[in-house]
Parts: structure tokens; C-alpha cells; sequence
């Protein structure tokens, strides 16, 4: 007998970036953070989980490819912290079949090619966390799973909950209040639209996971990031959000993106996710905000907003109104931004999820 389940997890962009861990095996960060999760018709994780008693063990292939499960610490995590809630279940319910005790076969696709900064680790970790909580038929809310997506990759603990998401940085030595919410669903800001501008599909050089441990141990710049600057953004964030106030929304994500950015700079050595391409992408978005000048107030009108992650590639925030004109622009600029030009743009709207 097999069972089977399928599922789909979408893409997160943050606007306040998490960079940095106060506990490495539990994934804990030094801050909070908060992001908006794109519309899964275009970019997304699809994972299928299998368990039948003939499979004696646990299999995983991504993209095709088989996987070393033993090799990772954090597939380990995700897999044996819903196998023993199974197990609970089990030994509470004699009935239920003896799921826990199977070997499982996890293949797992990105729509999307695993990129430098797309976020696959996210998406990846957020579908597989729930594949196995609904395999499993663990009376699991999201934000529980969210806590148990987060021992799989910190980001993806916000790819849980479509819309604007926060992870809390939490408290806690065991982890127990450091989990994601939704502050608002997409349906809140449907007028709000991203343009992934892939720069470059190259693997990056320096992850994500070991960039952010050298930040925290070698930049000063970063305690101050910490201490005094993202706790006062998270709230202007938040209220920007709910207030559907484009102008401040994109003014914290484009200094939010450029101190992130910054600590990477401060870290010794430096670490460049940057490049000459994503610098230039910058400069545009800043000539295009500047274009247009409220009469009432003499003041540029900010249509548009880029941040970039632990990689080249941009994401561009803007209402709808504007983006045919920014793909305009940036193809105009950058005809073959990469080697594959056919991957070059993806235009996103939220969605529903
Ligand atoms: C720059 O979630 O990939 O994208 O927790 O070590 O797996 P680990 O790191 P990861 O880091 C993402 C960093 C970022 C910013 C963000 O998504 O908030």
C-alpha cells in the first residue's frame, strides 16, 4: 500500500532582509524580518511525498537528481520532527496506519532554475514541511509548520503564508516564538506587482547560510542593523503594508536591500552578491523614480523599488500602472542580461494562496 500526497509552495521576496542567526541548528535569527510571497503561477516548488512499507528508507530526489538525506542536517530536521508527530499520533490512534515506521520517497521541482537569490531553499523547504505534515494528517497550523520550515531553511518559515508575511525573530532559547504570520493577504494590495530580473543564473559564490555567519562574527555595522535600525523598520513596514502606501513601502525596501547589502560589504572579507549589471539596475530604478514630480509638493513620485539577495538578481516592486514601462526600460538596457536569455524576465503578480 502507498500513500501519496502533492504539493505546491510559492516564492518569497523579502523587503526586510534576515541575515544573520543567534542559534546555527535551530535557525534562529537575529532579526526579524518580512517579505511578500509572489504568486505561484509562475514560480514555485512542487513536491510529492510517498510512504509505502516496501521503501526501507527515506529517498529524496530534487529536480531529478538524487540527494543525500543523510548528508543534510536540515532535510534531517524537517523529516524526523513530523515523522516523531506521527508517531504520537500513531500511538494514540492504533487505527491509523503506521506511517512513521515507512520509508519515504520525496521528488521534489522548482519551475524555476535554482538560481543565485530565487529563493528555491525556501519554497523547497516550505512544500516539503507541508507535504509531510498533510501526508502525515498532523493537526498542524501553519504557523507551527512554519517553525518546523524554519529548522529547514530560515526563509522558508515566511513561504507558509502567501501575501505579506513577518517572521518574528522570537525569544526563546528553543525556538518556540521564532515563527512567520501573515500581516496581510495579497487580495489586501492586488495593485502591487514584482518583476524578477535575472541577472544571472550562475550557482553563487559565497551561500547564504555561511555569508551570514561571517557577517555576524567579523561586521560592526551589522549589530547597529540589529539593534537600532530593522526593529523601527519592521513597524513602518507593517503600517505601510496595511495603508497601501507605495512611497514608503519602496523607500524601507530599497534601504533595507542597500544596508543588507552594506553589512555584506563590512563583512571580513567582504562578500559581493552584487554586480556591475544589478549596480546599474539600481541607478535606473532611481532616475525612473525621479522622472515624474508631484506639482503639489515638488517631490519626485516613487513608482518603483528593487532589492536584491544573496545574489545578482533583481526583484523589482511597483504598482501595476508602472511596470510595462520599467520592462520597457530594463530591456531596452539590458537586452541579454544572461547567457540564457529566454529566462531573462519573469513578471509576477501576487496571487492568491
Ligand atoms: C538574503 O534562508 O537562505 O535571502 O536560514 O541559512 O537557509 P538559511 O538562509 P536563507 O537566507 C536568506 C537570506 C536572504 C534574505 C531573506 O530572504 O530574508
Amino acid at each position: 500500500k502507498v500513500y501519496e500526497v502533492t504539493v505546491t509552495a510559492p516564492v518569497n521576496i523579502a523587503v526586510i532582509k534576515y541575515w544573520g542567526k543567534r542559534n546555527k541548528k535551530l535557525i534562529l535569527p537575529t532579526n526579524p524580518s518580512l517579505s511578500c510571497t509572489l504568486s505561484q503561477d509562475h514560480l514555485h516548488t512542487c513536491t510529492t511525498v510517498r510512504a509505502s512499507p516496501t521503501f526501507d528508507r527515506d529517498r529524496l530526489w530534487l529536480n531529478c537528481v538524487e540527494e543525500r538525506i543523510e548528508a543534510s542536517e536540515r532535510l534531517l530536521n524537517c523529516i524526523t520532527a513530523t515523522r516523531q508527530l506521527r508517531a504520537e499520533l500513531e500511538s494514540k490512534d492504533p487505527s491509523l496506519a503506521p506511517l512513521s515506521k515507512w520509508g519515504l520517497h520525496i521528488c521534489s521541482q522548482n519551475n524555476f532554475p535554482t538560481a543565485a537569490g530565487l529563493a528555491s531553499s525556501a519554497s523547497g523547504y516550505a512544500a516539503l514541511v507541508s507535504a509531510l505534515a498533510k501526508l502525515f494528517e498532523l493537526p498542524l497550523s501553519e504557523e507551527d509548520q512554519s517553525k518546523i520550515a524554519r529548522t529547514g531553511s530560515g526563509s522558508a518559515c515566511r513561504s507558509m503564508f502567501g501575501g505579506f508575511v513577518a517572521w518574528q525573530a522570537g525569544e526563546l532559547d528553543d525556538g518556540g516564538d521564532s515563527f512567520s504570520y501573515q500581516v496581510a493577504p495579497a487580495t489586501h494590495w492586488p495593485d502591487l506587482h514584482a518583476l524578477i530580473c535575472v541577472v544571472s543564473d550562475a550557482k553563487k559564490g559565497v551561500s547564504s547560510t555561511s555569508g551570514m555567519q561571517t557577517t555576524v562574527q567579523t561586521s560592526e555595522l551589522f549589530p547597529t542593523r540589529c539593534r537600532d535600525v530593522v526593529p523601527q523598520r519592521m513597524e513602518a513596514m507593517k503600517r505601510a503594508i496595511l495603508d497601501r502606501d507605495f512611497e514608503t513601502f519602496a523607500t524601507i525596501t530599497m534601504k533595507d536591500s542597500n544596508q543588507f547589502h552594506a553589512c555584506c560589504l563590512d563583512t571580513y572579507p567582504p562578500i559581493f552578491y552584487l554586480n556591475d549589471a544589478s549596480r546599474a539596475i539600481i541607478q535606473l530604478i532611481h532616475a525612473f523614480n525621479n522622472q515624474k514630480v508631484d506639482p503639489a509638493t515638488g517631490k519626485p513620485v516613487i513608482r518603483a523599488a528593487y532589492t536584491f539577495d544573496a545574489g545578482p538578481n533583481a526583484v523589482i516592486y511597483a504598482p501595476k500602472g508602472a511596470m510595462r514601462e520599467l520592462v520597457q526600460l530594463v530591456t531596452y538596457f539590458f537586452p541579454k542580461p544572461i547567457d540564457r536569455p529566454s529566462q531573462a524576465y519573469y513578471s509576477d503578480q501576487f496571487g492568491l494562496f
